[in-house]
């Protein structure tokens, strides 16, 4: 039996935010989200706003009173808010530095009181650009210089995973990590360069595909649901705590690839006869010059898995296929 009964979720607007609200809220929890819109969207919690046990604030995690009176009635934390999307990290590495760090911190302060548990949402992109794979968790990592601001995201990630840790051991608070890989799924908006849903933007609309850089990059695409699902089986294993996890798919693709299967699942599924074309971007064209992107990132998930016994259980296929008919509806309606 699942001891947490009201979930105070930091990006609660947010793409896995709002999943995992829905995926709450189905299982009777109470939830308190608390978002500022900025990568957020009102649409991701339209369908909560008149439930009985959700309750929403717009305001920041930079504000720790806020955080402070909305901790006091929570048994866990999920610290999902953050400064996300290659292009909005590239665009504003001070707004990144800001809100992965000093938001990071005022979180942990906030559920110090109690000691409330805190689940902390890091990324693959600690890995930085490391060949040794597939990734595990006690893995050396090797970011790339200073000057280039888009290891600013890698680097405040494992600056909150530092500090986590060390809450964990001199304030004895309760802390969970996970490295999410690519999470994608239904709801998830193009609109910070997230690739999967930008290809299918442009498929749905018949542009022609933008592949940055060779598109020989691979990546590993996790549906968002099974993410949830491992979050919340290793938020109720006591062993879990003051520990970090990968949790993502196995199943590695290149951007070629995926543009490929994204055409022709798109045409299948909407029954188009045109076919969209595939072109390529040089990185320094799309963000800016010197940009350096990672060759390949696989998880090893074994540390998860023997742990809480959990494995990813969408095929990409079928997690694309999702997307497809969300955004159709989307549009439809
Ligand atoms: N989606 C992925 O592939 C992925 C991969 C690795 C890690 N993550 C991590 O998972 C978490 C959730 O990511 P997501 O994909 O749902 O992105 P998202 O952009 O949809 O969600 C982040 C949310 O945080 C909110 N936010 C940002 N700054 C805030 C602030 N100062 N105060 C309050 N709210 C603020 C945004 O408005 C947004 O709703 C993030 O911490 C991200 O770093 C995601």
């Amino acid at each position: 039996m699942e001891k947490f009964n009201t979930y105070f979720i930091t990006g609660g607007a947010g793409f896995i935010g709002s999943h995992l609200t829905a995926r709450a809220l189905s299982e009777g929890k109470r939830v308190i989200a608390l978002d500022n819109f900025s990568t957020g969207s009102i649409d991701n919690i339209d369908s909560f706003k008149s439930h009985p046990y959700y309750e929403f604030h717009e305001g920041s995690i930079h504000d720790l009173r806020l955080l402070k009176e909305l901790s006091q009635s929570a048994d866990i934390i999920f610290h999902l808010a953050a400064a996300v999307g290659v292009e909005l990290i590239v665009n504003d590495p001070l707004n990144t530095i800001e809100t992965n760090i000093r938001g990071t911190e005022n979180v942990l302060h906030a559920a110090t009181k109690n000691k409330t548990p805190v689940f902390i949402a890091s990324t693959s992109e600690v890995y930085g650009k490391s060949e040794q794979f597939p990734f595990k968790e006690e893995n050396d990592i090797v970011l790339g210089p200073s000057y280039l601001s888009r290891w600013s995201y890698a680097a405040t990630k494992l600056v909150d995973e530092f500090l986590a840790l060390a809450y964990s051991a001199q304030r004895e608070l309760p802390v969970v990590i996970a490295r999410f890989f690519n999470t994608i799924g239904p709801g998830q908006t193009g609109q910070y360069g997230m690739v999967v849903p930008r290809f299918i933007q442009q498929a749905l609309a018949g542009e022609s595909i933008t592949v940055y850089g060779d598109g020989e990059q691979s990546r590993c695409f996790c549906h968002v649901s099974d993410v949830i699902e491992a979050v919340l089986r290793l938020i109720n294993e006591p062993k879990a705590y003051g520990q970090v996890f990968n949790i993502g798919s196995q199943e590695e693709i290149s951007i070629n690839q995926l543009a490929e299967r994204i055409i022709s699942l798109t045409q299948q599924e909407t029954q188009r006869q045109q076919r969209v074309k595939i072109t390529h971007t040089p990185y320094e064209q799309a963000y800016r010059p010197g940009f350096e992107d990672t060759v390949r990132r696989v998880p090893d998930t074994s540390k998860v898995e023997q742990l809480v016994g959990w494995q990813p259980q969408y095929k990409l296929d079928r997690t694309i296929k999702d997307i497809i008919h969300s955004l159709v509806s989307a549009v439809a309606a």
